[in-house]
């Protein structure tokens, strides 16, 4: 267990748990306005398809990096992925799986745009050797109750125990707030799709990492 507060635990998230948080991070960032502009309104298309793609993400985080849920006595409320540094952009069987994923989702129209916006995001990395963040949720009703600081506050003492920098990229000015009150802090703002764009860097922390 990485963490608890308020009958919340912090751990790293089990294979057997994958389904359901791809499950949580497809309901509730489905209406991120990305999610919208490059996928549309049509959510019953929409969740199964986000579904499928953030599962295959959770698989590969939990191998190079690090996926961190947040659990109450019912489950699953909040969940967090980090990409270690280097592994930002997935490989080329990763991306071949996502073509097929829009492919059977009969969204393959949408390629172009999403390969649009990930060159932008791409472009606006930082240089330095970073942690990236991402996806990030916090299950519907359970907005606004603190779950999502207490995963954040989990993700900065991973980040210090490592001795990293954290990286992300946002859509909503209102988790803006969110991160800033973790140190990150806003680098550049661009246009994605037409699409508001914050990206967001914490820096290393001063002291030398703890040795494993
Ligand atoms: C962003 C998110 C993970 C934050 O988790 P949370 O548990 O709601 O956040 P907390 O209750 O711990 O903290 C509240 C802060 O989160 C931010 N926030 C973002 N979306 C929010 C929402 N829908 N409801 C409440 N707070 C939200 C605000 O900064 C808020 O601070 P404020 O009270 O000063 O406005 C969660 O709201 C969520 O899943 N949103 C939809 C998906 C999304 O945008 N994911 C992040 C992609 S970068």
């Amino acid at each position: 267990m990485i963490g608890t507060g308020r009958s919340l635990r912090i751990e790293s998230l089990a294979g057997h748990d994958v389904p359901a948080a791809a499950a949580l991070l497809a309901a509730s960032m489905r209406d991120n306005p990305l999610h919208r502009r490059v996928f549309g309104h049509d959510d019953a298309r929409l969740q199964p398809l986000l579904a499928g793609a953030f599962e295959a993400l959770l698989r590969l985080r939990r191998d190079d990096g690090r996926v961190l849920v947040a659990r109450n006595g019912a489950g699953i409320v909040g969940v967090v992925a980090m990409a270690p540094p280097g592994r930002c952009q997935p490989g080329l069987r990763f991306r071949l799986h996502m073509l097929g994923l829009l492919a059977r989702h009969g969204a393959l129209g949408v390629a172009p745009r999403i390969a649009r916006w990930l060159a932008v995001w791409k472009r606006n990395e930082p240089k330095i050797p970073h942690w990236h963040l991402g996806p990030a949720a916090v299950e519907r009703s359970r907005q606004g109750q603190g779950v999502g600081t207490q995963l954040m506050t989990a993700v900065c003492a991973e980040l210090d125990r490592v001795g990293g920098a954290g990286y992300l990229e946002t859509d909503k000015e209102a988790n803006v707030r969110l991160y800033a009150r973790g140190g990150f802090r806003v680098i550049a703002q661009r246009e994605v799709l037409g699409i508001h764009n914050w990206f967001m860097l914490r820096p290393p922390p001063a002291r030398p990492p703890e040795r494993a």
